[in-house]
């Protein structure tokens, strides 16, 4: 799979480790930035990512901000993303399992990096359920037919 990557300033030192989990796995990974400490806005790096996924330029994304939060807000504004903000393994799981999330959000300042690797493993390594889930998402689709104008 190819991943697309996206940071604030606040995700800087965890974008690392989610870049070693990434080719551990022998995934390939595309970089959307930021590239430095300087600050900059959240908003625009979901942007980039969220374009990549719905373009299929990546197959799933990964954000990151200071909590996580902004970034997973953000780029659930897009028709067609499911963003999860995970924080555990657990829920790092649920996310493609249950969910069918095509992007995570993580906090660079909530996680550590053994942690964010494993949650990023988890995201990557587990498939969508389908079934009963399939039917929620498809409700979550019609939400956003109905929604999204
Ligand atoms: C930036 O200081 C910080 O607000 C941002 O990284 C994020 O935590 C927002 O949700």
């Amino acid at each position: 799979m190819k991943i697309g990557i996206g940071c604030d300033h606040g995700g800087i030192v965890l974008k690392g480790a989610v870049i070693e989990a990434i080719t551990e796995l022998g995934h390939d990974y595309y970089d959307y930035g930021t590239f430095g400490e300087e600050s900059v806005d959240y908003p625009d790096y979901a942007e980039k990512v969220c374009h990549a996924v719905l373009q299929g330029e990546v197959d799933k994304g990964i954000l990151i901000c200071g909590t996580g939060i902004g970034i997973s807000i953000a780029a659930n504004k897009f028709k067609g993303i499911r963003c999860a903000h995970v924080t555990d393994e657990f829920q790092a799981q649920m996310s493609a399992e249950h969910n069918d999330a095509n992007i995570i959000a993580l906090g660079g300042r909530v996680s550590d990096v053994v942690l964010a690797k494993k949650m990023v493993k988890k995201f990557l390594e587990t498939n969508f359920a389908g079934g009963r889930h399939k039917n929620r998402v498809d409700k979550i689709f019609r939400i956003e037919e109905k929604n999204f104008h």
